[in-house]
């Protein structure tokens, strides 16, 4: 709570009264002492001023009265009849200065007592706010200044790691450049900025919470300092995005039906013309090498058509015990044929171990991660595929690569459906692979270390019994 620094001098209330009566007394000796006109009377000034200590607010008033009085008494007692400059002037100037410290005195204690009663409110304020939401204040360079417990809390960092940074510490890379410019420049502009945010926090996780931005400004209107006031909206945010999930997917699943149908087919028939049509051709025909083209673009066509019904319909998983080193090995010499693998060296790491899954989706899971690391180090480069048994009877199997890495701004992006930066991907393969280790109850992830490369991690379930 804040304590006017004055009133700390003379806390015990009786010490105040005593040394005023003290000094008056002493000055009224002194002026008896001395001849009419000295201006000694003027040190009752000093009792007057003691009223900046005293608790009541009529103390400098009473204090200039008493001291009047007593002036006026000392000149009673020592006056010759003589009216001298001394006593003209001297008597009304001292009792005019008796009583103009006196009103400025009070006045100063009044206000005084008044920005105390804010600063109070003030803190009340302050802690109604730290209780109930994320509060930070920031610097006009968007440095940290301030955070109160609640956020440390959600974000997992210490105030020391905090302050002084700016919110690219926390920033999760989620929010397009244009988004965050609007933000800078709404406050920059002396405007309340409001919206929702994705964070992530210190253990890698991330948190969605409601922002108000507020800027403090100048009298110009230039901000000196923000302040934002956040409130965690993961929860609803988390549902809202798997109904949206939810929705998509079946929306994907209605159009994978009319694919099947409406496409497939045809594309069937095509398929047995364009093939037809090649039995006919000599070897040596020209217009042959077209033809195979064609019979290669319609071909990953079906195969796109196939990823698509995979993944809208995915069957559920049939679980065996399945050993995780001869299944590498499979993948390896699969990849080997394709042309991506050419260059490649692919190594296989760890202890033998047996997962309780569906070993076809769980070869074409790790194919569709190790066809992604050899089509990603273009012909030159090593893929390490690291298995290790996990807490809560899962195996986590590492297909690292020494690639190029995946930039940020696009980590979040490749699990979701369609999304590619291949010219002939489908951008189908992580969100099948994804969704298949879901259904076995493990979990899909990316990450890229510092030292480069690209790492996904997927855990399934562990076979009981089994190394
Ligand atoms: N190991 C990797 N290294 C770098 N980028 C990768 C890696 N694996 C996946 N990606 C990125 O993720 C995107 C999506 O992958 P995926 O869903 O398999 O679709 P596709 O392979 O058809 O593009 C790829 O286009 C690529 O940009
Ligand atoms: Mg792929």
């Amino acid at each position: 709570m804040f304590t006017p620094i004055g009133r700390l001098a003379f806390s015990r209330p009786r010490t105040l009264p005593v040394l005023g009566l003290v000094l008056t007394a002493a000055i009224f000796a002194a002026d008896l002492g001395a001849p009419i006109g000295s201006a000694i009377g003027m040190l009752y000034v000093g009792v007057v001023l003691l009223g900046l200590w005293s608790p009541q607010p009529a103390f400098p008033l009473v204090a200039a009265y008493v001291a009047t009085v007593l002036v006026l008494a000392d000149l009673y007692a020592g006056w010759n009849g003589q009216l001298t400059l001394g006593v003209i002037v001297n008597y009304p100037l001292m009792i005019l200065v008796f009583l103009i410290s006196a009103i400025v005195v009070r006045r100063f204690v009044a206000l005084e007592g008044r920005a105390a009663a804010h600063f109070e409110q003030l803190g009340d304020f302050k802690r109604a706010l730290d209780a109930s939401a994320i509060v930070a204040t920031t610097d006009v360079k968007g440095r940290i200044t301030y955070v109160n417990d609640k956020f440390l809390e959600i974000s997992g960092y210490s105030r020391e790691e905090l302050l002084g940074q700016d919110h690219r510490i926390i920033n999760s890379a989620y929010h397009s450049p244009e988004f965050i410019r609007d933000l800078w420049r709404t406050i920059a502009n002396g405007h309340v900025w409001h919206g929702e945010i994705r964070n992530r926090a210190k253990a890698g996780h991330f948190y969605w919470v409601d922002t108000t931005i507020v800027p403090f400004v100048t009298e110009e209107g230039k901000p000196y300092q923000y302040i934002a006031i956040r409130a965690d909206v993961t929860a609803r945010k988390t549902a809202e995005d798997s109904l949206t999930h939810q929705a998509a997917l079946a929306r994907v699943g209605q159009m994978a039906a009319v694919l099947a149908h409406e496409v497939r087919n045809p594309l069937a028939g095509i398929r047995g013309a364009m093939q037809v049509l090649l039995g006919r051709r000599k070897a040596d025909d020209p217009e042959r090498a077209v033809m195979q083209e064609i019979l290669a673009r319609t071909e990953s066509l079906n195969e796109l058509i196939d990823d698509l019904l995979l993944f809208a319909r995915p069957r559920p998983p049939r679980p065996a015990e399945v050993e995780l080193t001869p299944l590498l090995h499979d993948v390896f010499a699969t990849v080997l044929q394709d042309p991506a693998g050419k260059g490649v060296e692919f190594e296989a790491v760890g202890a033998p171990l047996t997962v309780l899954a569906d070993a076809d989706l769980t070869r074409a899971t790790i194919l569709n991660l190790v066809l992604n690391a050899a089509q990603a180090l273009a012909g030159h480069g090593r893929i390490t595929v690291f298995s290790t048994p996990a807490s809560g009877g899962m195996i986590e199997v590492q297909v690292r690569d020494t690639g190029p890495g995946i930039p940020l701004e696009i980590r979040e992006q490749v699990f979701e459906p369609f999304f590619t930066t291949k010219s002939r991907g489908g951008g189908l393969g992580l969100p099948i692979a994804q969704r298949t280790v879901e259904l076995h109850g493990g979990s899909l992830s990316v990450h890229c270390p510092p030292e480069g490369g690209t790492v996904f991690t997927l855990t399934l379930p562990r076979a009981t019994g089994s190394g």
